[in-house]
């Protein structure tokens, strides 16, 4: 079943909309199935809705054995490059299969089974895909937590999803340094509460670490000495994997995707949103701990045959910011999806693109961004230097896929530098004013869905029914909350702006300020913090810390402060890039205490401050300017 069987994007709109069954019954042949659904779409408990209801499959049978069955056995499925480890690896379908069997035959041999879960804590390197692979082949369900998390960040997704086994490495690889995760994982498992779950280890070469005996298991020994583990039936409604991530509390939401809808969905967006054959060369330059590394370093490119590339490395700095043209040209890449922070680095030093004529390009095709907004500067800037199309996609962790985006392989529609295009069909995108009422064409709402949603989104999350129902489905019945702020426009494309809620986005990174406030104010010498995310050159967005302090503290301001960002890091992590923090007397607030956090993010960003009617006392504004004027806001330029 392909894409030609339903024509253009107007007419797979029109298909997915108005009978959903029957269109997303024909993209799920595209899928081997053990037993076909009965059910496409079970509408029986609205509003939650499940897909192939029925249905029996596995997910890794679908990623990698049907491949070698089908002829691919000698394709390459996975490339691995690190400019970092300085080591590449390739492996192809047939020898990916026998590694994956012989993980899920170590987990199986450590007690893993069906419906158990996984928690995986792994630099991006190929076994981190192999360990996934090898979770959805026994019906294990995954939780990748990315590397760059802190100890506690990563105890609250084991305490959330209770691992039977942990799978980890020795250490990831930064420029210029090996970090050490062992200690990290051991750390995490005790303020879980949980110090005794077994853990397999790969050991790097780079930085070898110590084990637990008894409890620890080397992973090359152990994969080399067990029986291979074969695919299992599972359910489509069976759980694939969990995915945290930030919500507006300390407390990660543990998204859930299945297997059926996953695996149908994942691989049609592969065809018709990215315009990739079985075959092609797909790279996603992401992180395997994000929902872009899930979908399109592992699921996708597998799902639909392509070769995949696992990169261990940054856009600039390794060695220099021809590094993605290095890889593109080397490993004859034909679609490069990335996120825009990326391509701001890039073009910071080497603003001309010379680096990109160096290379042989010429199979490259399309570059996609996502993970936060497409600023039309980097648009064109890339597509300056690269000379092929520039695709802008909107999506979220909950989603899984692009829900708004230039379907490529459906057709390709004008680009509007700034809008990631048209929704995906399937997706029925509204914008809605706060009495839930729609609002004209171009003016500014809530970015919701109609439900149901296309199969491939979240039906839950994890453990928590009633959560999943409060955070996303309460607040205008019928729809799914996205938390984003938007418009679609008179030609329908849509313009995502900003969020509604305190997530900010760091390099591509989603995060929560008030998670961070938590963190600060938690501190004993603090009384009140506030936290924006205010505009960065490169990063989009990066936290900004204020905060005021109990009466009779001892120590300085400026320790205070060091203490702070000390504290966002070993708690939160790195990632956080948690750096600008202030004391100051008093915050702004409105007259019933309310901190008034967009002025101050407006005063940062420099940008033109409306005084709220409601606030309490103006004159700590001046206050506010100089403490955000000592930290260097508003940046130049
Ligand atoms: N393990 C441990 N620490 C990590 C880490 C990991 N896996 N990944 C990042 N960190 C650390 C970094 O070392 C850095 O620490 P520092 O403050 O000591 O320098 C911090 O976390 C922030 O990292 P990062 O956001 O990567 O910033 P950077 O300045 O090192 O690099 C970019 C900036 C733009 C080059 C980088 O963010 C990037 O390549 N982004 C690509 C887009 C992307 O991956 N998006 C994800 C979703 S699609
Ligand atoms: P994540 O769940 O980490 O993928 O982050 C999702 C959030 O990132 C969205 O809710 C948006 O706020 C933002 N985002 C992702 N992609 C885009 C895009 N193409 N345009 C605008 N915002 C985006």
């Amino acid at each position: 079943m392909g894409t030609a069987s339903i024509g253009g994007y107007a007419k797979a709109v029109e298909a997915a909309r108005s009978d959903p069954a029957k269109f997303w019954g024909e993209i799920a042949e595209g899928i081997d199935w053990i037993k076909r659904w009965d059910t496409v779409i079970d509408d029986t408990r609205k509003p939650f809705y499940r897909w192939f209801v029925g249905g029996v499959l596995n997910t890794c049978y679908n990623c990698v054995d049907r491949h070698v069955v089908n002829g691919r056995g000698d394709q390459l499925a996975l490339i691995y490059d690190s400019p970092l480890a300085g080591q590449q690896r390739k492996l192809t379908y047939r020898q990916l299969q026998h590694e994956v069997a012989q993980c899920a035959g170590a987990l199986r041999a450590m007690g893993v089974d069906k419906g158990d879960r996984v928690v995986i804590y792994m630099p991006m390197v190929a076994e981190a895909v192999i360990a996934m692979l090898a979770c959805a082949r026994i019906g294990a369900v995954h939780s990748v937590v990315f590397g760059g998390f802190a100890a506690p960040e990563l105890a609250k997704r084991i305490v959330d999803a209770k691992p039977k086994v942990m799978m980890s490495a020795s250490c990831g690889l930064l420029p210029g340094k090996a970090v050490p995760y062992k200690p990290l994982l051991d750390e995490a498992l005790e303020i879980a509460g949980v110090p005794q779950t077994p853990c397999l280890v790969l050991q790097r070469r780079e930085l070898r670490c110590d084990m637990v005996a008894g409890r620890d298991v080397d992973w090359s020994d152990a994969v080399a000495r067990v029986q291979p583990a074969d695919c299992v039936p599972l359910a489509a409604t069976d759980p694939l994997y969990v995915i945290y991530t930030s919500g507006t509390t300390g407390k990660p939401k543990g998204v859930v995707r299945d297997n059926g809808g996953h695996a149908v969905a994942l691989r049609w967006s592969m065809e018709a949103v990215y315009g990739v054959q079985p075959g092609d060369v797909y790279w996603a330059g992401s992180d395997v701990g994000w929902v872009v590394g899930h979908s399109y370093i592992v699921y996708g490119p597998l799902l639909q045959g392509c070769t995949t590339i696992v990169y261990e490395g940054k856009p600039v700095g390794t060695p220099d910011a021809g590094a993605f043209w290095r890889v593109c040209a080397e490993h004859g890449v034909n679609a490069f999806f990335t996120a825009p922070t990326a391509f701001r680095a890039i073009k910071k030093e080497d603003p001309e693109g010379t680096l990109v004529k160096k290379y042989d390009l010429s199979k490259f095709r399309t570059l996609f961004l996502a993970g936060e907004r497409g600023d039309p500067d980097t648009i064109e800037w890339a597509e300056r230097i690269l000379g092929v199309p520039v695709i802008d996609n909107w999506w979220q962790t909950e989603l899984g896929w692009p829900a708004i985006s230039n379907c490529m392989g459906l057709e390709h529609l004008p680009v509007h530098p700034g809008s990631p295009t048209k929704p995906v069909p399937g997706f029925d995108i509204r914008i809605l004013d706060e009495d839930g009422n729609e609002k004209a064409a171009g003016d500014i709402g809530s970015l919701v869905i109609k439900l149901p949603m296309p199969p491939g989104t979240l039906y839950t999350l994890w453990n928590n029914e009633k959560g999943y129902e409060e955070t996303y489905l309460s607040r205008y019945p019928g729809y799914y909350l996205s938390g984003d702020a938007g418009y679609i426009d008179a030609e329908g494309y849509g313009w995502v702006m900003s969020r509604i809620d305190d997530i900010i986005n760091v390099a591509g990174h989603r995060l929560s300020t008030g998670q961070m406030e938590e963190v600060l104010a938690s501190h004993p010498d603090v009384a009140e913090a506030a936290v924006v995310g205010v505009a960065d050159v490169l990063k989009g967005q990066v936290p900004l810390g204020l905060v005021v302090l109990k009466s009779g503290v001892k120590h300085t301001d400026e320790e205070i402060c060091k203490d702070l960002v000390a504290r966002v890091r070993a708690q939160i992590g790195a990632v956080a890039d948690f750096k600008s923090v202030r004391v100051v007397a008093r915050l702004p607030k409105t007259r019933s205490g309310k901190v008034l956090r967009v002025t101050v993010r407006t005063m940062a960003d420099g940008g033109e401050v409306k005084v709220p009617a409601t606030i309490e006392d103006d004159t700590v504004l001046p206050e506010i300017k100089a403490a955000l004027a000592a930290l260097g806001y508003p940046r130049a330029g």
